[in-house]
């Protein structure tokens, strides 16, 4: 039987990628290697926990030896790599987990596939990254492969190491690596922290919508499904060495983005529009805050045939009759740390 460990797999984008792989390959062993930090909710994985070819193991990736221990547990043929601090918020505030688990945890993982794996062309590293080691765009252009890193966060530094890193191993040692660099994910089970489900659980709550600087950021968004379909198929079709830019073409202003989750809550409750956009509240901007993200994925369209299949209409709709509909899910993450995160980044804003 094939084994993949999937690292990070009861975040947001690993344990959709868990959802929608488990009952698909129920001829693959799934091994999910997590740490359980608060970013994670083992709750996202209900659905598949008694699943015969799914097991959870509850791991730190920079702790070289329980990597080294569970490798040789299940001599993996793949990993799917996502465990990460990823919230670029936090990396302001407390760096230092950051490097430890973005660059660290990477590293290790990668040393322990160079010693174990035979080089018989039966192994994938696949490093999950961001559209963020390119830094910023302007008011034109796009992110190709070929575009020059340039982080601007801890978050987003750290992450660029590691996708260098992770070249480095594979034009070194010739491990066999892929990378995909995404944009911005929205969709079930993404924590509270980031933008979507941060202003859709305030406005259900008749809490501030705290939008940054003028909210005239752009982002680009994409459906997690649409992303995890992307990872599944470079994992299993991409070119050995390559790296591929995964993004909506679906770019939006903030200040629009918390506009349209008014307007779908407002449709989905009943209630006025008014009800929930009188609660936007503008506050002190990022640090260091990116102005624009935008995702050129033709290479992995006309290489693999990729395609989004969520509008951020439909995607936004979903996602907010989601968080809407899974109580027990958010009191299971929205604990006292959570508050406290809370108090810290806009208690006195
Ligand atoms: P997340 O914060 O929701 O989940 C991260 C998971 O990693 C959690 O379950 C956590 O417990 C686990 N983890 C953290 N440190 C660990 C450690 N030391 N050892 C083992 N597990 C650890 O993150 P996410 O949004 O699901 O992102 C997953 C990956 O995708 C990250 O690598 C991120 O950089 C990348 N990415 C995210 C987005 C996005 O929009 N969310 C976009 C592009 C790329
Ligand atoms: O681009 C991919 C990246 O997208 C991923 O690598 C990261 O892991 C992921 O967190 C995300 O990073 P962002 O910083 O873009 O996401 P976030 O949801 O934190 O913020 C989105 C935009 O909204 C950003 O411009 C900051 C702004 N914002 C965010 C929060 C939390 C606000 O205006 N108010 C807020 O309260």
């Amino acid at each position: 039987m094939k084994k993949i460990i999937v690292t990070g797999g009861a975040g947001f984008i690993g344990s959709n990628l868990l959802n929608y792989l488990v009952p698909l390959h129920t001829d693959i062993l799934f091994i999910n290697l997590d740490k359980l930090t608060y970013a994670a909710n083992l709750h996202s994985l209900a659905d598949i926990e008694g699943a015969p070819n799914y097991i959870f193991e509850q791991g730190d990736i920079a702790d070289q030896s329980a990597v080294t221990g569970l490798f040789r547990k299940y001599e993996p043929d793949g990993v799917i790599h996502l465990a990460a601090e990823s919230h670029v918020d936090r990396s302001i505030v407390d760096p230092d987990s950051f490097m430890r688990t973005n660059i660290m945890g990477t590293f290790y993982l990668l040393e322990t596939c160079r010693q174990q794996w035979k080089r018989d062309g039966n192994h994938m590293f696949h490093h999950v990254s961001t559209d963020e080691v390119y830094g910023s765009l302007g008011e034109t252009g796009l992110f190709t492969e070929d575009t020059r890193y340039d982080p601007s966060s801890p978050y987003s530094a750290a992450k660029a190491s590691s996708d260098h890193i992770v070249r480095a191993y594979h034009r070194t040692y010739g491990l066999p690596v892929r990378v995909t660099n995404c944009s911005n994910n929205y969709g079930p089970r993404q924590f509270p922290e980031k933008l979507i489900p941060l202003m859709i659980l305030n406005a259900l709550e008749g809490n501030p919508l705290p939008v940054y600087g003028k909210g005239n950021n752009v982002r680009d968004w994409l459906y997690v499904q649409d992303h995890c379909e992307a990872i599944w198929l470079v994992f299993q079709k991409g070119k050995t060495g390559e790296t591929y830019n995964i993004g909506g073409s679906c770019e939006k202003r903030n200040i629009d983005v918390v506009r349209l989750i008014c307007r779908a809550l407002s449709e989905e409750t009943g209630r006025p529009p008014d009800d929930f956009e009188k609660l936007i509240t503008y506050v002190a901007d990022r640090p260091g805050h990116d102005l624009r993200y935008a995702i050129d994925s033709s290479k992995l369209k006309a290489e693999l045939g990729w395609q989004p299949n969520e509008t951020f209409e439909s995607g936004l709709r979903k996602t907010v009759r989601w968080y809407m509909d899974n109580d027990e899910w958010i009191e299971k993450v929205r604990t006292g740390e959570y508050r406290k995160w809370i108090a810290k980044n806009y208690g006195d804003r």
